[in-house]
């Protein structure tokens, strides 16, 4: 029987496989990160003699899925359904496809299983895989692994042989919406920027489980000619397949660079004008500085260069005896993010009383940031000699990033700090 025309089709990408998830175009913040680029949640139908759903998407978007899906098979058709994530972004509209498909069966790790009840009460229709185990999905084998904490302790990828796919929810995955599907559709740039902001604001906390399953993706004998995450563009090279998994190496090792990034926020301009002094100092040192002021640039991009960097360096007035707001809301998301391998230190302009600056270098020590200056700090108004001292902050910071990256600190102009001539 015809098929009745689909206002959404799906997207063939194998031989076997074809994208029926949805684009989010309108999506500005995910998880308090800043998602300007929008989203795609990916869904992937297999046809093999079962033919298999892999994850689903957000609620919102199950008529869109459903039409992809309806624009290649009847979905009456799915025999299986695969949940690699339990997160509601893949795992929102489950309920509703259980019940329009009716498949033979749900799978999901043993973890899935317990997330999937507590979340949708769907414990007794999903099965637990046997984490590492093959499935036959009829003709074509697929295996089961978990990844725990990448992203959620359900987590887990399903590497489709024959094909060659390794289906990696959010693993590999960014905001990045777009109607072009594969890597190689976009400029590197845009892709480079987008998997680092994504590894940033969602990933980095479980960097160690990450590490934890790039090791372990060479012993399992995939041979991976596609990964298909559950969030932009798929890898479909050869070159964009080494590309992500080297540049994920790179996420997860935090290699100290010599990059600093200094973010405060003023409230009559003298935290200002000592931040721009401090970067005057860290690039006298021969390091790469960027400056961000709280007000007006969002924490996930922050993060991002956070990430990249080797050194966190805050400023803050001082607001009724606390930090400013925005410094506590930045440092909740960051401490949250558990960036590793910084050195830091802080400064600021108070009234009458300089305690908070306690307050922010405990939290640079919570976060295990090492810090290597004393603070500096100007009462109302930063004098010259206040700028003089940010400025040497600056360099003390520049110089032991310098030394941490086995260079030695530039020479020249911060030679003249040390005569202590305003410049
Ligand atoms: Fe894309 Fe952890 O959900």
């Amino acid at each position: 029987m015809a098929r009745s025309p689909q206002p959404f089709q799906a997207r063939k990408i194998s031989e076997h496989v074809y994208w029926v998830g949805a684009v989010d175009w309108d999506l500005k913040e995910f998880h308090g990160y800043l998602t300007q680029r929008g989203t795609t949640y990916n869904a992937y139908l297999v046809l093999a003699d079962k033919i298999t759903l892999i994850d689903t998407v957000k609620k919102p978007y199950y008529d869109e899925m459903m039409a992809r899906i309806a624009s290649v098979i009847d979905p009456a058709d799915i025999a299986l359904i695969v949940s690699n994530h339990a997160e509601a972004d893949h795992s929102g509209c489950l309920p509703e496809t259980i019940a329009a498909v009716r498949p033979e069966r749900v799978l999901a790790s043993p973890k899935g299983v317990q997330t999937l009840q507590d979340l949708f009460g769907l414990g007794d229709r999903v099965e637990a895989v046997t984490p590492g185990g093959w499935l036959d999905v009829g003709g074509l084998p697929m295996q089961f692994v978990e990844t725990r904490m990448v992203h959620w302790p359900d987590s887990m990828v399903s590497y489709l042989g024959g094909d060659g796919i390794l289906f990696s929810q959010d693993a590999f995955g960014m905001h990045l919406a777009g109607s072009e599907r594969f890597a190689d559709d976009y400029d590197r740039a845009t892709l480079l920027h987008e998997a680092e902001k994504y590894y940033a604001n969602i990933v980095l906390p479980y960097s160690a489980q990450v590490g934890k399953v790039l090791d372990a993706v060479p012993t399992l004998g995939w041979d991976i000619r596609m990964i298909a995450p559950d969030h932009g563009p798929i890898f479909r090279t050869p070159a964009d397949i080494g590309w992500i998994l080297t540049q994920y190496r790179r996420f997860v090792e935090q290699t100290v660079t010599p990059r600093a990034v200094v973010v405060y926020d003023t409230m009559w301009h003298s935290t200002e004008r000592m931040a721009k002094v401090v970067a005057e100092g860290l690039a006298a040192a021969g390091v790469g500085v960027r400056v961000f002021c709280l007000n007006g640039t969002h924490r996930s991009d922050i993060m991002t260069a956070v990430m990249n960097a080797g050194a966190l360096v805050l400023g803050s007035p001082t607001l009724n005896g606390q930090p400013y707001p925005t410094l506590a809301d930045f440092l909740t998301y960051a401490k949250g993010l558990k960036p590793r391998h910084k050195i830091g230190a802080v400064f600021g302009s108070y009234g009458w009383t300089p305690k908070c600056y306690d307050e922010l270098a405990a939290s640079l020590k919570a976060m295990e940031v090492e810090l290597v200056s004393e603070p500096v700090l100007s009462r109302y108004s930063a004098k010259p000699e206040d700028l003089m001292a940010c400025l040497n902050l600056g360099r003390t910071v520049g110089k032991a990033l310098q030394q941490r990256c086995g260079r030695e600190p530039a020479h020249g102009r911060d030679d003249r700090a040390n005569q202590g001539k305003p410049q």
